[in-house]
């Protein structure tokens, strides 16, 4: 549930190596060294030249999408840091001008071709809720600024993206400061409570909807922040599939923003350009991150309408930068990163590769007794690990099953990614580069298995 610990792989320390107890800041379990890595792979220190090899089926924090160390990203770096090392992040440099460009041709929607670029996720959430907020606000309509979010969610590691998120472990120790925002339940068909897939999901997840509106008043919301499907908070899991067309009708109704947070959907995880895109919905306000740049550089975005951009101007309201965003450095990589992605057609890679790998996962974990779901779109997908796949109940917490079964997989050469929340747990993640093939997928099928299997085994 976000953070690795794995008693599986003995790591011993050399001469070089930096003392484990000064870095990282805090220790959960034996270091993790990576001395390299290439493709899908991290090779990891153990002695040899290279290390062994570990298949990244995470994708580090499901963010390496093209796969380490593209030439052609690198060079592109180089060129921009020589190019110009520095501009102030308003400013256009030839970098940001292209970033904008292949954004505004090729990936965003006609609509939402304003762009303000961050340096990562968190704090493109926090600029979106702010335009959100400061639109309304110009609109005359000051009251407006509640943001609603949803109860099974991340949305980033500040303060006020942290108190939006439905996520209990990453909120521990900072209850004192967190503000409390309205929720709605996320669509969870699996945990529906009217029965698992009840036929009535969607209507009773958009009545939870409308009754949250009407207890806090439309009058006072700016806006609700929801992922079209959930990243690794609640891994993969998709809402019915007239879910969104029908929430977005009730947002219309009661003039409420709609900002999707694609951080870690957007860019082709999901085998489309954005996930939005799979349930006939229309951000207002667009947010991505990671798979921007594929982990090469540190940088997130909003994109907006004219409309909005436009009147947040004239009231002179600023939305104001962060030093390190749009570096052009981070610019040229996203880039090169988007390029490849379209010349090597990637997206149609990811839904044959993402449904050969689903399939594969059906074949060999549906029927275990210890698993509930299989789920997910293209490369984002999540494994939910019960107790008791009739009843649905999950290994008590203290069990720390999730981490139990990525620290076996990585003690068998495989990086998973852990999901969930605390309050829904036990997921297991996979956001694996959109360049895997058979061999990957082969592998990630049996120590998954073979990982399920041994640490269930009561
Ligand atoms: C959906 C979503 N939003 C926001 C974030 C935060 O992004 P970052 O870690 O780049 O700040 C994440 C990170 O996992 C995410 O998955």
């Amino acid at each position: 549930m976000g953070t690795f610990v794995s008693d599986d792989l003995a790591m011993t320390d050399n001469k070089t190596s930096t003392r484990p107890d000064t870095w990282p800041f805090l220790h959960s379990g034996r270091l993790q060294r990576v001395m390299h890595a290439e493709g899908a792979y991290l090779y990891m220190q153990d002695g040899s030249k290279n290390g062994h090899r570990m298949l990244d089926a995470g994708g580090g924090a499901i963010i390496v999408n093209i796969g380490h160390g593209r030439q052609e990203v690198a060079q592109a770096i180089y060129d921009a840091t020589l190019n110009c090392t520095y501009a102030l992040p308003p400013w256009l440099t030839p970098e940001r001008e292209a970033l904008a460009e292949e954004l505004q041709q090729h990936w965003l929607p006609k609509n939402l071709n304003r762009v303000h670029l961050t340096s990562g996720g968190s704090d493109a959430n926090e600029a979106a809720i702010k335009i959100a907020v400061q639109y309304q606000v110009a609109r005359g309509k000051p009251e407006k600024h509640q943001i609603i979010s949803r109860n099974l969610s991340y949305h980033g590691a500040t303060i006020t993206t942290t108190a939006i998120s439905g996520h209990a472990v990453r909120k521990r120790g900072l209850e004192p400061i967190l503000n409390t925002y309205p929720t709605i339940e996320t669509p969870y068909p699996l945990r529906c409570p009217l029965g698992p897939n009840h036929s009535g999901a969607t209507d009773y997840y958009i009545e939870d909807l409308e009754q949250t509106i009407a207890r806090v008043g439309a009058e006072n919301i700016a806006a609700l922040i929801a992922e079209p499907l959930n990243g690794s908070s609640g891994g993969g899991i998709t809402p019915p599939p007239d879910y969104w067309s029908r929430a977005q009708q009730v947002l219309w109704d009661n003039d409420i923003l709609l900002i999707m947070d694609e951080v870690m959907t957007g860019f082709g995880r999901t085998g489309e350009k954005f996930g939005y895109e799979l349930y006939g919905v229309m951000p207002d306000l667009l947010v991505g991150g990671k798979g921007l740049a594929g982990g090469y550089a540190a940088l997130g975005g909003v994109y907006s309408t004219d409309a909005i951009a436009e009147l947040i101007t004239e009231s002179s309201y600023d939305v104001m930068f962060h030093t390190l965003a749009a570096l052009p450095q981070s610019c040229a990589a996203a880039t090169k990163v988007l390029q490849i992605i379209r010349e090597e057609q990637m997206l149609s890679r990811v839904k044959s590769v993402g449904k050969q790998l689903m399939d594969r996962l059906n074949d060999a974990l549906g029927q275990s007794p210890h698993v509930a779901e299989i789920r997910g779109e293209g490369l984002l997908i999540g494994i939910e690990v019960v107790r008791d796949r009739e009843t649905l109940e999950p290994f008590p917490e203290q069990d720390n099953m999730t981490n139990k079964i990525v620290g076996h997989a990585l003690g068998n050469g495989v990086s998973f990614y852990p999901g969930g929340t605390g309050d829904i747990r036990d997921i297991i993640c996979i956001g694996a580069p959109f360049i895997i093939g058979d061999e990957e997928i082969d592998k990630m099928v049996t120590t998954l298995k073979l990982a399920i299997t041994e640490c269930t085994r009561q």
